[in-house]
C-alpha cells in the first residue's frame, strides 16, 4: 500500500520515518506533504496533488483546518484517507462529504485514547444514557487563539487545576482543536454528539495528559482512565498518537488477525 503523510510535525514526522524505514509491513512511503519553510530531512516531499495521484492512502496528521480544506478532494479523487484530527468531523457537512460520497474511503484513528470499540458496542446494545470525557493537560498547552491575554496569562501562572470548559463534545472539540479531538472520537464511537459531555481541565503540574471516559447504559458501566506522556516534539500531543496511527496503517496495509 502506497502511503503519503499530510503534515510532518510531531505525529506525521514519526509516522513518515517509520513507514519509510519499513516498520509497517505492506506499507511504502511515497512522500510527505508539509507546510513548513524547510523540508524535513531525509523524507521525500510531494505537493498534495502528487500525493493524491501516487498514494493509495493519505494519512492526515496536519490539523482540523487542513483536513477540512484538503480532505474532500482526497476522497473525491478515490484515495483513501486516514484521519487523526477527528474533531473536524464535528462539522456534519464535512463528515458527510468524507464518509458518504467517496470513492475514497474514510478511516478514523483512535489517536490518544482507547475503549472506543466497547463504547460503540454498548451504544448499539440498547444505547447509553450518559457519556463523559474529562481531559486534563498541562495548562500552558491549552492556551488558544480565541483567549484574551488575561485568560492566557491565567493559564501561564495557574497554581492549581482549573476547568476551562464543560459542554457537549461538538463545542469542546471546536474550542480546543489540537487538544480535544478525543471528545470527537468518543462522540463518533457512540454515534451521538449531544449525549457526550466533554470537559477540559488545565493543570499547571500535570506531567501526563489524562483522559477519563465514563459511560453508562443497558450494556453496562464503563470507566477508562488513560494517562499519556506528552510528545517530546509537541507537548499538546501525546507521544503514543503516532504509534496509534502506525497501528492503523498496519491494519489497512496487511490485515493479520489484529484487532480491527
Ligand atoms: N485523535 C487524537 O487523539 C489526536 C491527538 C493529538 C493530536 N491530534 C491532531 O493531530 C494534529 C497534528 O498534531 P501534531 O502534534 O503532529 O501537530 P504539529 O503542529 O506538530 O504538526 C502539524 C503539522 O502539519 C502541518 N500542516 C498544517 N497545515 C498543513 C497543510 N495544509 N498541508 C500540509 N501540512 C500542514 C504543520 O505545518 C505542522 O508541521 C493536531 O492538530 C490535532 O488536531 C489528534
Amino acid at each position: 500500500m502506497k502511503v503519503a503523510i499530510l503534515g510532518c510535525g510531531a505525529i506525521g514526522g514519526v509516522v513518515a520515518r517509520a513507514v519509510r524505514d519499513g516498520e509497517v509491513p505492506g506499507a511504502e512511503l511515497v512522500g510527505v506533504v508539509h507546510a513548513e519553510r524547510t523540508d524535513p530531512p531525509g523524507l521525500p516531499v510531494l505537493d498534495v496533488e502528487a500525493a493524491i495521484e501516487q498514494a493509495d492512502l493519505i494519512v492526515e496528521c496536519a490539523g482540523q483546518r487542513a483536513l477540512a480544506e484538503l480532505g474532500p478532494s482526497i476522497v473525491a479523487a478515490g484515495t483513501d484517507l486516514l484521519v487523526v484530527s477527528v474533531g473536524a468531523l464535528a462539522d456534519d457537512a464535512l463528515l458527510a462529504k468524507l464518509r458518504d460520497t467517496g470513492p475514497g474511503r474514510l478511516h478514523l484513528c483512535s489517536g490518544a485514547i482507547g475503549g472506543l470499540d466497547v463504547l460503540a458496542a454498548a451504544a448499539r446494545m440498547g444505547g447509553l444514557s450518559e457519556v463523559r470525557i474529562v481531559t486534563t493537560k498541562k495548562a500552558t498547552t491549552l492556551i488558544q487563539k480565541w483567549m484574551d491575554e488575561p485568560a492566557a496569562q491565567r493559564l501561564r501562572t495557574a497554581v492549581e487545576p482549573v476547568e476551562l470548559m464543560r459542554a457537549p463534545a461538538r463545542a469542546v472539540t471546536a474550542a480546543f482543536p489540537a487538544s480535544a479531538n478525543v471528545a470527537a472520537s468518543v462522540a463518533l464511537a457512540v454515534g451521538d454528539w449531544d449525549l457526550v459531555e466533554a470537559a477540559v481541565v488545565a493543570d499547571p503540574e500535570a506531567p501526563l495528559t489524562s483522559h477519563v471516559i465514563t459511560a453508562e447504559g443497558s450494556a453496562g458501566d464503563y470507566r477508562f482512565e488513560i494517562r499519556n506522556h506528552p510528545s517530546p516534539a509537541n507537548p499538546a500531543t501525546s507521544g503514543v498518537v503516532p504509534h496509534a496511527v502506525l497501528a492503523a496503517v498496519g491494519r489497512l496495509a496487511a490485515p493479520t488477525g489484529a484487532f480491527a
